[in-house]
């Protein structure tokens, strides 16, 4: 738990630098999340557009970064996220922390992705949150 929140902290970190580092013009700045997503068949669970992924099991991820937001406002929310990419994060490393509601008793639940390097990590919370 200790560690997931230390690389949570580390995340939003990175996520902040490699938004300013794409205040210049460039390729686009979400493929390496797009890359990452499909390495990592979010697709075969989730709705991204963005990915060209349709899978039902989990919720859609078309609008994320609004969704985000959402979550942090309800009342049953009880993890330690206080910004959409904070959430975003979170929910990839420790999905426990908040279940979306209708999804609760999944057959197909979100598994964790902590064994992920960090800077992949970032990419998908970029990715994300752009949606
Ligand atoms: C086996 C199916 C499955 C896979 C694979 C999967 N997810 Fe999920 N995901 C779920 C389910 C089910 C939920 C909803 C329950 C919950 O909140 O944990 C969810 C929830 C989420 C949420 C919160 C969505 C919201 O509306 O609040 C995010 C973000 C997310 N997943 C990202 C990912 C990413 C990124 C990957 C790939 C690295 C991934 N998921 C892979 C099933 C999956």
């Amino acid at each position: 738990m200790l560690r997931v929140l230390c690389v949570l902290l580390v995340l939003v970190a990175a996520v902040g630098v490699a938004l300013e580092s794409h205040a210049q013009p460039a390729a686009d700045p979400l493929a390496p999340g797009i890359t990452v997503y499909r390495t990592n068949y979010c697709g075969v669970c989730h709705e991204l557009p963005a990915a060209e992924t349709r899978g039902t099991f989990g919720p859609t991820h078309a609008g994320m970064g609004a969704t985000a937001a959402e979550r942090l406002l309800d009342p049953a929310y009880g993890g330690a996220a206080t910004t959409p990419a904070e959430y975003i994060a979170e929910s990839i490393l420790l999905p426990s922390a908040y279940l979306v509601p209708g999804y609760a008793t999944s057959a197909h639940p979100m598994p964790s992705f902590a064994h992920l390097p960090e800077a992949d990590i970032a990419a998908l919370v970029e990715l994300l949150l752009a949606q």
